[in-house]
């Protein structure tokens, strides 16, 4: 972080200051405002990247580890953007970027906790920006495909995004940038991400979410699956 802090400030002259904080702590959100109060900075621009993802059938998902994603993805998320949001509504000026996932747009198998939080980080994210239309503020859904970071390692599947064609984080930001500069709702970077969630939007639920077992099954399919099937 010191690393990166400095090269912003040597080639951008931007401001940094580095705070380390477990994010899926209860009262993450209340200390991290209590520092930026500190440095006496008003958020002009929130994002909200911090996330985590898990893989993995029901029998061996420690249920501290679905806790811990849900305080992450969903609680500290709320917690930040309406603690952010009265101060940007008061000035008449401000944004805030929620990064979900194109999996908010159906049930993902094998991921379930994951997908449904991402669901509400778009759901959430969609409701404030229409109740912040027109006042100077502006609330988006980032909403990516897959991307070329440590996701799927975290999250449990190392090796996978190897197998499956993703996008740079560059272009991810250089979307939400471009986006958020036209006040979207939300945006879903690339068009064959974008496709996909419209062709969700086609099929049966039931066939969505049966089709989703495919990505993240772990191991080889079992006998009981061939039973459900038929
Ligand atoms: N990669 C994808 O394919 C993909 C697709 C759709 C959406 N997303 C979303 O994109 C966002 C960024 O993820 P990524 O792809 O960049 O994955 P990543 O490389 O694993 O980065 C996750 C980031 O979240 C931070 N983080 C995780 N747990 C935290 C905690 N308890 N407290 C504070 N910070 C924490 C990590 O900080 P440390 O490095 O310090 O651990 C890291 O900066 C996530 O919300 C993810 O759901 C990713």
């Amino acid at each position: 972080m010191n690393a990166l802090a400095e090269d912003l400030v040597t080639k951008h002259g931007t401001k940094c200051h580095i705070v380390t904080i477990d994010l899926a702590e209860a009262d993450a959100a209340e200390k991290l405002m209590a520092e930026i109060e500190k440095q006496g900075v008003k958020i002009e621009l929130l994002v909200n990247n911090a996330g985590v993802g898990l893989i993995g059938e029901i029998e061996t998902t420690a249920l501290g580890d679905i806790q811990r994603l849900l305080n992450l993805n969903i609680i500290t998320l709320t917690d930040l953007t309406y603690r952010v949001l009265p101060g940007m509504l008061e000035r008449g000026h401000g944004a805030v970027i929620n990064v979900s996932s194109v999996a908010a747009f159906q049930p993902v198998a094998f991921m379930a906790a994951y997908a449904a939080s991402k669901s509400y980080v778009l759901h959430f994210s969609e409701a404030l920006w229409a109740e912040a239309r027109g006042r100077g503020v502006t609330v988006m859904a980032l909403c990516p495909g897959v991307t070329q970071t440590a996701f799927f390692e975290v999250a449990g599947a190392p090796g996978w995004l190897e197998k499956h064609s993703s996008q740079t984080p560059f272009r991810i930001v250089k979307s939400a940038m471009s986006a958020l500069e036209k006040r979207r709702q939300y945006v879903i970077p690339g068009w064959k991400d974008y496709l996909m969630s419209l062709l969700v939007r086609l099929a049966t639920r039931r066939t969505a979410v049966n089709e989703s077992k495919r990505y993240f099954r772990p191991g080889k399919r079992g006998p009981q699956d061939d039973a459900q099937k038929s």
